[in-house]
């Protein structure tokens, strides 16, 4: 019988292929053998590990804490040790053991395995790597090492050789740079020889080949020279505080040489995905929930250390998505300092419209002519310097209006280019996340141009529904021939929501729970007894239904769980809801955790009240359960074909087609003694 054995820590095959290419994807390349997460996951003990960072008090079956997670005076934040989820009820944060390491330290999944395996003490296997992709964990690892090296190397220079005093330390210190600060940020010199820092590392052992990879050495006249001599130098830190880099600083100025040599990319440092001054912000930005970005190393050092945390530097770049998503893990609240020079306003505000995609709500401070945050902070000193940015926020998308009015000046063909252009960027906030301030933006700009508030509605709603169109019209390509309607009827929805301006997700709402009912009860009973004659389980009975409900639900979430689902059952291996609870995909595994907490997928679930049905079943309640959820699904579908057909009958009266009419009525009978039958709880029906 398939889908009857069920051990805790089975991991399919496919796991590695899933977890590869995300592995491939980070910058520490190593795939753990699934034999190590086995070992980490049945370890795990959810109370213990939340325990560690949340004081949690019993409560009945579960306990109870302060959420870690955003700022609250009673308790809200529940951990369930049967379940092994935790869920706040005051912010919504949910998820298991992994999601809550990745959440609370943002970690990445393979990060947060290995926090676990050191708390535990369990030795990670790393399998199934390819030599390519040892040679470049082996490279990045060499580079780490090297890096580190020079950090020390460069400190001890600057506290401890006399040109480093002389030189460095007095630069740093003229700058207003306390000694706290230069050992926080861990800034350094480099001496003005020709190799002092190559021979040390070459003494050291350290391979040539990667000491020029790091661009800490280069050649010249065929020997090893220091590239960073006579330069200060400002160690760029990774979230988890390793050196990817270096920015060094020349102290004269020169026409000849660059203000900045950086490290060149290699293996460990990837320009797009760096923002210097995460690992000394993050908590802050946490905290405050805001996240403040400068363009220069000096700009993050200065503001630290007037005690201005929250705070990150592109270093002088438009913003990359990746770097946007880094923002984007510790909060939604951006904000630019930027100093008058237009230059950097350009380059920020073409990240815009990207940022708006990515949910941020982005604002602007412009800085006094002349000044950027490290000069302006130093001079009106800290307390003044937040009252500037608290008093001078403004919103960036009211800004780029602005800008882009006085360009346009009087010549309407601008102006109407510009109205486009801000409509698509209003469009593009989310509505379902945030629809009152799509709404203030409309009425804003709409202001702002003088031009009908309506109108501009209607603008922002072509915008979106001609992004569904797109959207439905791939989705047509890559699936020829559905086999349902469902999804076109969606996309209608949709647009009719964008035209009424009523959320997609009140739309689908209602059926979305009764398909995670069914989800609930698979991922909670799917391995539990249904007949004791043949020693079928739940799942049995729901796959050997004559429906595919994967095709017959709406929500793509839950096509999603039914299919990995289906997939585990097949190959016989039906898992309880361990193995999707810690599924390397973590939003989703969160989602589903979503599910499982969600009370109103419950099967009270207005089952009753909507068809008038009172179910009838034997003790255990979720055989009950199971058999009403199907029912329900399966009569949704023979609802919705007796309207269809209902529709055909008068179409084909209206035509005179009594043959067409005729089937239409037979189908039409049959159709209603199957809503018969379900209504009345029958098992199993069948409809063509
Ligand atoms: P800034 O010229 O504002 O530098 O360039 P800064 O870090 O604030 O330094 P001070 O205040 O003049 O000492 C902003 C950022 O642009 C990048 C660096 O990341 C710098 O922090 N930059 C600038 C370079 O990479 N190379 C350059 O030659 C100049
Ligand atoms: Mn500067």
């Amino acid at each position: 019988m398939p889908g009857t054995a069920t051990t805790r820590t089975y991991y399919p095959p496919s796991l590695q292929i899933l977890i590869f290419p995300y592995v491939c994807s980070c910058i520490y390349q190593t795939v753990i053998s699934q034999n190590s997460i086995q070992q980490i996951l049945s370890r795990i003990d959810i109370v213990e590990i939340v325990g560690s960072f949340v004081k949690l008090k019993k409560r009945g079956a579960n306990y109870l804490g302060l959420c870690p997670f955003h700022n609250e005076k009673s308790p809200s934040f529940t951990v369930s040790p049967g379940k092994e989820i935790y869920k706040c009820f005051g912010c919504g944060a949910s998820g298991n053991s992994i999601s809550f390491i990745m959440e609370h330290e943002k970690y990445s999944y393979v990060e947060a395995l290995r926090w676990l395996a050191q708390r535990y003490q369990i030795e990670l296997e790393e399998t199934e790597v390819s030599p390519e992709l040892k040679q470049h964990q082996l490279m990045a690892d060499s580079l780490f090492i090297i890096n580190n090296y020079a950090r020390e190397y460069f400190t001890d220079t600057l506290f401890n050789k006399e040109e480093g005093q002389n030189v460095g330390l007095s630069y740093f210190e003229e700058r207003g740079f306390t000694e706290e600060t230069i050992k926080k940020f861990q800034l350094g010199y480099c001496l003005n020889t020709f190799d002092a820092f190559a021979k040390s590392a070459l003494n050291k052992g350290y391979n040539l080949e990667y000491l020029q990879k790091t661009g800490l050495v280069t050649i010249r006249n065929d020997q090893p020279a220091d590239n960073y001599r006579g330069r200060v130098i400002f160690p760029i830190h990774n979230q988890s505080g390793k050196i990817l880099g270096f920015g060094a600083r020349i102290l004269v100025k020169s026409d000849r040489a660059p203000k900045y040599i950086n490290s060149p990319e290699n293996e460990i440092y990837v320009k797009s995905r760096v923002l210097y001054g995460t690992y000394f912000a993050r908590h802050a930005i946490d905290k405050l929930n805001e996240c403040l970005l400068v363009e220069g190393y000096t700009d993050v050092i200065s503001l630290h250390q007037a005690g201005v945390e929250n705070v990150v530097a592109s270093s002088g770049t438009s913003l990359t998505q990746d770097q946007l998503r880094l923002i984007k893990k510790y909060t939604n609240n951006l904000t630019i300092l930027y100093d008058g020079d237009s230059a950097g306003v350009k380059a920020a505000l073409r990240g815009l419209d990207m940022a708006i995609e990515e949910g941020l709500n982005v604002k602007l401070v412009l800085l006094p002519d002349k000044e950027d945050p490290d000069s302006y902070v130093q001079k009106i000193g800290a307390e003044a310097f937040r009252e500037f940015i608290k008093d001078n926020k403004q919103d960036f998308v009211l800004f780029k209006l602005q800008l882009s009015m006085q360009e346009a000046g009087t010549d309407s063909n601008k102006k109407s280019q510009l109205v486009n252009e801000i409509a698509e960027t209003i469009s593009k906030i989310d509505k379902a996340e945030d629809f009152t301030r799509q709404q203030d933006y409309i009425r804003q700009c709409s202001q702002l141009l003088h031009i009908d508030e309506q109108g501009l509605i209607q603008l922002v709603n072509k915008f979106i529904r001609d992004r569904l169109v797109k959207r439905e019209q791939a989705y047509a390509r890559n699936n020829p021939a559905p086999s349902d309607d469902d999804l076109s009827e969606e996309a209608i929805a949709a647009m009719e929501a964008a035209e009424t301006g009523i959320s997609v997700d009140s739309l689908i709402n209602g059926h979305e729970k009764q398909e995670k009912a069914l989800v609930k009860i698979l991922l909670r009973f799917g391995d539990k007894p249904f007949k004791e004659e043949d020693n079928s389980t739940v799942a049995d009975y729901v796959f050997h239904l004559p429906y595919d409900f994967e095709a017959l639900a709406e929500s793509e979430l839950v096509k999603r769980i039914l299919r990995e689902y289906k997939a585990l059952y097949d190959a016989g291996n039906l898992q309880d809801k361990r193995w999707f609870l810690y599924h390397e995909d973590q939003q989703f595994s969160k989602e589903i955790a979503n599910i499982l907490e969600d009370q109103e997928a419950d099967l009270s679930m207005k089952w009753k009240e909507q068809f008038e049905i009172d179910t009838v079943y034997g003790d255990d309640a979720y055989l009950k359960d199971t058999l009403s959820t199907t029912n329900y699904l399966i009569l949704r579908k023979v609802k919705k074909l007796i309207y269809e057909n209902q529709a055909e009958v008068q179409k084909a009266f209206k035509e005179n087609d009594y043959e067409a009419a005729k089937s239409c009525l037979e189908m039409q009978k049959h159709l209603n003694s199957l809503e018969k039958e379900l209504t009345n709880g029958m098992g199993t029906v069948i409809f063509k």
